[in-house]
């Protein structure tokens, strides 16, 4: 199951950030793929936003995770493995798959085997001034999730 969306402008990823926070499965594994400037933060953020929180959000550049602790319970993790050494780095982190209501990876690939698998893979590109996105399900999840989801409000410009 998968889905391509054009999204005009960053208001756009923030829509289909929300979406997708909305329709969520409790404990969802989101890989974020796309080259640097992709939009794969703007959308990560947003997401966090609409799960309700609102301190900063920083880049995890350089401390690979920022947690983020949830008004519905469990944390939400927010990674960002472009610049990891070695996978092996994220076992140090002690991230706890049990306590995670939510994955969010920048550079997943970069991960080896140490991520959870994912349920949802979102590839973002520029397209046309803007960005395409295609949402592709993973797991029995995933696919549950993109099958009851709506994205019509998504598109277009703001
Ligand atoms: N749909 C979009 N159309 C145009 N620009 C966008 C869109 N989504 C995000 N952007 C912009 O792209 C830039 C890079 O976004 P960012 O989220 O930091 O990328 P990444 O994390 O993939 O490196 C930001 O200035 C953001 O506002
Ligand atoms: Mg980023």
């Amino acid at each position: 199951m998968s889905a391509a969306l054009q999204l005009a402008d960053p208001a756009a990823t923030e829509r289909l950030a929300a979406a997708l926070a909305d329709a969520q499965p409790p404990g969802a594994v989101v890989f974020l793929h796309g080259d640097l400037g992709a939009g794969k933060s703007t959308l990560a953020r947003a997401w966090l936003r609409r799960l309700g929180v609102t301190g900063t959000v920083r880049s995890p550049t350089y401390t690979l995770v920022e947690r983020y602790p949830l008004a519905a319970g469990g944390e939400a993790l927010h990674l960002d493995l472009y610049r990891i050494g070695d996978p092996g780095e994220l076992e140090f982190l002690g991230l706890d798959d049990a306590a995670a209501s939510l994955w969010l990876v920048e550079w997943p690939q970069r991960g080896g085997g140490a991520l959870p698998p994912p349920d949802l893979e979102v590839a973002l590109e520029l397209a046309g001034g803007g960005r395409r996105a295609l949402l592709s399900a993973r797991s029995e999840r995933g696919r549950a999730w993109l099958a009851a989801w709506r994205p019509c409000e998504v598109e277009g410009s703001s």
